[in-house]
């Protein structure tokens, strides 16, 4: 017989112990759900960027997509100096603070982008006329944002794009005034801030031999000075034919032989034509079907290119399988095709198919052939 005193406390116990079993099982077919970062998790961290709405919440994430298949998170624009730091004294931290809230609530590899870059930056500081106020306020803004974030971001990109194409530095405000010194100072006061953080630089066409010699020279000087520089990001904003395979390796070849990891942080392809590789081509020159030829997919991409952007993703991803043990991180530069700067770059208004995910979060031929090398993998070591 059941003790009728007790018998709230025993409904209750059996209660909680249905529960547990319930949340048990959902758990364990979640984990048994195939995913991108699932099946590179013993390769590299799977990453992508986010969006200011996304961070919000704004746009629903499909049945939870993001953290399966990514593990690792970088802001796509709220962390850049004009958006976090629009005015001296003023700092907008609101949805910084959410997105790094949002990497730790899902155990996330958390990048901070980006410390020091000539674009979107605040219109104050462009007014900076002399060295010292600069450096000052370079200061300020480094102890500002990466100290707030002390301890909760995994790596910086500390300086971004400094280069120009041909390895020489950029000019730029910080150039013109602080000198070549700015990039050295920049890592130092980011190390000071917190010294936790891994420290990066990333930057674009990083696969050009001139420019990648220019990277390279940057990073030996750096760590000539004893400066801490952990990591490379080469951005990976590739077209389907460029750059080839060969200068990819290169690439992770001689960064890594700088003894730093070297991480692909801003990846996506497209598939749509350039404007300067058309001379001659009038971008308003349409179609009968009224497709612009620079816009000549807005219905859909065609199984022929759908298949030649999956044949590159998955060379791609043999090629990063193949130096895994130098390669830390692979971030996509964006969630799904919809999401896309390259939407709106180098010509607004366009449909461009440069990611993994179409535009309803479904997972397209390229990223199946991306997890069928691991599945293959898998059979291989078997
Ligand atoms: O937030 C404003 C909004 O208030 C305003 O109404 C709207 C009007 O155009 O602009 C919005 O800002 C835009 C911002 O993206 C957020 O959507 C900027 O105009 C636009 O220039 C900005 O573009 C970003 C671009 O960097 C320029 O900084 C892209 O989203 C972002 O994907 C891109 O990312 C860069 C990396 O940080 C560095 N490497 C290259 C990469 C691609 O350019």
């Amino acid at each position: 017989m059941i003790n009728q005193r007790l018998l709230p406390a025993w409904i209750l116990a059996c209660l909680t112990l249905f529960i547990a079993c319930q949340s048990d099982a959902t758990q364990s077919q979640e984990e048994e759900v195939p995913s991108l970062q699932r099946a590179y998790q013993d390769n590299f961290f799977i990453g992508t960027a986010l969006s200011a709405r996304q961070i919000l919440g704004q746009i629903p994430d499909s049945l939870g997509m993001i953290p399966r298949e990514f593990n690792a998170i970088t802001p796509e624009n709220v962390m850049k100096w004009g958006v976090i730091h629009p005015e001296p004294d003023s700092f907008s931290f609101e949805i910084p603070d959410q997105y790094v809230a949002y990497g730790e609530q899902h155990d996330m590899h958390v990048v901070g982008h980006t410390l020091v870059w000539h674009s979107q930056l605040s219109p104050w500081v462009k007014e900076i006329q002399d060295s010292a106020t600069l450096r000052e306020v370079m200061k300020n803004h480094i102890e500002a944002v990466a100290g707030r974030y002390k301890g909760r971001i995994d790596g910086w990109d500390v300086v971004n794009e400094a280069l120009n194409e041909d390895g020489t530095l950029r000019k730029s405000i910080f150039l013109d005034l602080m000198g070549p010194d700015f990039i050295q100072t920049a890592f130092e006061l980011a190390a000071a801030a917190d010294p936790e953080a891994e420290l990066y630089y990333n930057d674009y066409n990083m696969c050009e031999p001139a420019k990648r010699e220019g990277a390279i020279a940057l990073i030996k000087q750096l760590q000539a000075n004893n400066v801490k520089i952990d990591g490379v990001g080469l951005q990976g904003h590739w077209k389907l034919e460029t750059p080839t395979l060969e200068e990819i390796e290169n690439s992770i070849l001689q960064f890594s032989a700088l003894g730093i990891k070297v991480m692909f942080t801003e990846l996506d392809i497209t598939v749509l034509p350039n404007p300067w590789d058309m001379t001659g081509a009038d971008v308003n020159v349409k179609f009968e079907s009224g497709d612009s030829i620079m816009n000549p997919y807005p219905g859909g991409l065609p199984d022929s290119v759908s298949q030649q952007l999956a044949a590159r993703y998955e060379s791609i991803f043999q090629l990063f399988l193949k130096h895994q043990d130098k390669i830390s991180r692979v971030t996509f530069w964006g969630v799904h095709d919809g999401h896309s700067w390259l939407n709106g770059w180098p010509i607004r208004g366009r449909t461009n198919y440069p990611l993994l995910f179409d535009r309803n979060f479904q997972p397209k031929e390229a990223y199946h052939r991306v997890m069928a090398l691991k599945a293959t993998e898998a059979t291989a070591q078997k």
